[in-house]
């Protein structure tokens, strides 16, 4: 008897791989980029670049430094956004505060969602945690629900740790 479910099993699974496979060669670039430059600014705001332009429907990417006990805008690539967020708050402040990866699917369904770019349906946000010490966050918007997943998360993590082994964030984060 045929298994109806089989097909769309084999169809994630190749999926999925597609994307480890992507995330694999775009942290590839992302060392390379990072080689021989130690500065946090200008590592964060090529990666905002790079991930943009290389990862399909995105509306936004970005990062907010905790400064002050705040996070506060830090280098992206899309609409402006807003520049202050108290830890809890919103997506990120969300992320933040329990120091984990958050996928949302459906910003709309998220209580207390900051809406910078009325765009965004779903969204990922990713801690960037050195030693226990909560630095910022990485955040990525898209304007279809259900954008990101387990892949998504663990080749974004991947990104944000090279980002932290290769840079400075002296002068971003207090
Ligand atoms: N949506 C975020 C705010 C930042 S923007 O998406 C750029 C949040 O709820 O924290």
């Amino acid at each position: 008897m045929s298994n109806p479910r089989e097909p769309a099993e084999v169809a994630d699974l190749g999926a999925g791989l597609a994307k480890a496979a992507r995330y694999r060669e775009l942290n590839g670039q992302l060392a390379a980029l990072f080689s021989g430059e130690r500065s946090g600014v200008s590592n964060a705001a090529n990666l905002c670049a790079l991930l943009y332009e290389l990862l399909p429907e995105l509306n936004w990417v970005g990062f907010y430094f905790l400064q002050g006990g705040v996070l506060v805008l830090g280098p992206f690539q899309g609409k402006v956004a807003c520049v202050r967020i108290a830890i809890g708050r919103g997506v990120c402040g969300t992320a933040a505060h329990r120091r984990k990866t958050l996928i949302v699917p459906d910003v709309h369904a998220f209580p207390g969602h900051i809406a910078c770019d009325s765009a965004s349906a779903s969204e990922i946000v990713v801690p960037l945690l050195q030693e226990g010490r909560l630095l910022g966050v990485l955040d990525l918007d898209s304007p279809l629900l259900a954008r990101f997943d387990r892949d998504d998360a663990a080749g974004l993590e991947a990104a944000a740790e090279l980002l932290l082994q290769c840079s400075e964030f002296d002068r971003l984060v207090g």
